[in-house]
Formats: structure tokens, sequence, C-alpha cells
């Protein structure tokens, strides 16, 4: 019934990136309509125009549309092997180049904060300074509130050895775990949109995992040059164990292991 290339459908996604200020069309455009389809449906909803009206005057159901729209799933450590190498190997390399006193990390699209946590661990590991901190964001404040509560249950610690979760967490009971104190400080989330919001620079370390599978290939593109840019030389991106940076050799990028790539050149 719905198609996507139905101007309907495009003209919900132009009022919704009005009213509630996501842009939906850098997306997979299949899958934002296959979604949007299934919450229409749910809601017993027959037009586009009905179900905008919906979701910009109850909450609840605004939170349920951006919720579907951009997946939250995530665990600490999650392909620990990758995370292994990033701590032995090339965390150790930056410091050797540039001390660990303004180190820069940055966790984007960081959903329920599962993945800034694991970062927050590495540097309490790596003995990285209390005055440096782990940059989290994500477009959805949902999952920024609950990061920010660090309340887990026991499945999202299957990577985590026991001593690390007594040293980390305070348990409170058979299945809920909280992130101790001392490594929520050195956690900053904040709401950010790397689509449409301006990125910091001089980072060391961007986090981007997971997030841009979401996304269509012009706007992939887009936001990885961006991410070059905000890199310094020697400068680390480690992305998920599906995605590839495609043009890395044109942003300056080079593969120093699958999945994580380093800056060579300060200039494009
Ligand atoms: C599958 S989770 C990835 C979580 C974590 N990085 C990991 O790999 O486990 C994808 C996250 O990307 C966020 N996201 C989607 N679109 C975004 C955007 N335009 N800007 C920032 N975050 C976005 C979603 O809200 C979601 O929390």
């Amino acid at each position: 019934m719905f198609e996507v290339n139905d101007p309907e459908f495009h003209w919900f996604l132009q009022e919704v990136k009005k009213k509630l200020g996501i842009d939906l069309t850098g997306y997979k455009q299949h899958r934002v309509h296959r979604r949007v389809g299934i919450l229409m449906k749910r809601h017993s909803v027959e037009s586009y125009r009905e179900y905008l009206k919906m979701i910009t005057s109850d909450p609840a159901l605004r939170d349920e549309f951006l919720d579907k729209m951009t997946i939250n799933v995530t665990e600490f450590f999650r392909n620990p092997e990758k995370w292994r190498e990033l701590k032995e190997r090339f965390l150790p390399e930056i410091i050797k180049e540039k001390g660990t006193r303004n180190l820069k990390m940055w966790s984007a699209g960081c959903s329920t904060g599962e993945e800034p946590y694991t970062m927050a661990i590495i540097l309490v590991e790596l003995r990285i300074p209390e005055t440096v901190h782990v940059l989290a964001t994500d477009i959805d404040p949902w999952v920024l509130e609950k990061a920010r509560k660090g309340v887990y249950t026991k499945r999202s610690l299957v990577n985590l050895t026991p001593d690390m979760v007594s040293k980390y967490f305070i348990r409170h009971d058979e299945d809920q775990y909280e992130v101790k104190p001392f490594l929520k400080e050195r956690v900053i989330f904040r709401r950010h949109d790397l689509v449409q919001d301006p990125y910091d620079r001089n980072l060391d370390l961007i986090v981007c995992r997971n997030v841009l599978i979401y996304f269509d290939e012009p706007t992939k593109k887009r936001i990885y040059e961006k991410f070059a840019d905000s890199l310094r030389a020697g400068g680390i991106i480690f992305v998920g164990s599906t995605e590839r940076i495609l043009n890395a050799n044109e942003l300056g990028l080079r593969m120093v292991s699958p999945f994580i790539y380093r800056k060579t050149a300060e200039d494009r």
C-alpha cells in the first residue's frame, strides 16, 4: 500500500524534520519506510497525515517513533578482541606520541552507554588521568537518560570478568548492576545529531560503531569526511565489525587493522 517513492511518504519525512527536528532523509529509505509502515499498522492509522498528527501531539507515540527509527542495540566490550587491540596496541601508541593529559575521545552514537563506559574502563586500566573524559553523544534523548543512570542487566555484562564487574559496578540485585560513580564521572553525555550538528576538532579517538549502517551511501560518505576532519593527524577511528570506510585513502585514513583506521595526513 505504501511505496518508498510515494510523494506522501516524502512529505511525511519533511514534516518530521520540521516538527521533530530529526532528518530521516539520509537513512536507508526502504528501512525507514518499512518501520513507519509497521508503526502505522500497529496503531491502525491509514494516512501519513494522521500518523504525523499523532506523533507530534502525543509524547509517548513520538518517543516510540524515534525509538523505532534509530535502533539502540548495544553491549559492553562489543567484539572484545577489537577492544583488546585498541587498548593494548593503538591507545598505547597514541599515548607514546602525545602523552595522557590531553586525550580527546568520542563515542558517536553511544546508545544506552555501554560503549562509552567500555572506553572509560579502558581509560582507568591504562591509568589515564581523571581529567580525561569520554564524550558520548546520541541523537536519542531517551537512550542518553538511560546511559546517565547507568543501570544494566546481567546480560549486557557478559564480556566482563567477575573482577571487572565488582570493580566497576554496584550490584543492586540478582539482575541489576549500576556503574560506580567514579566511572560515571569519566563520561560526558550530550545530545548530538551526526547529520546536522557541528563536530568537535583535534580528536585522538572516534568510536562510531553500528550507527552509520542505517544511513544511505552519500550521507555515510559525508559523515566519514567530517570524522576525518575532526581527527588530529595520528588519530584513530574505530568502526563496527560489519563496516568499512570505502574512500579511506581519499580521506587521509589508513586501515591499520580491520575496522580500525588511522589518520595519516593533516590535510587531505
Ligand atoms: C545500534 S546503536 C549503536 C550503539 C553502539 N555504538 C554499539 O555499537 O554498540 C545505534 C545508535 O545510533 C544512534 N543514532 C542514529 N541516528 C543518529 C544520528 N543521526 N546522530 C547520532 N546518533 C544517531 C541511535 O539513536 C542508536 O542509539
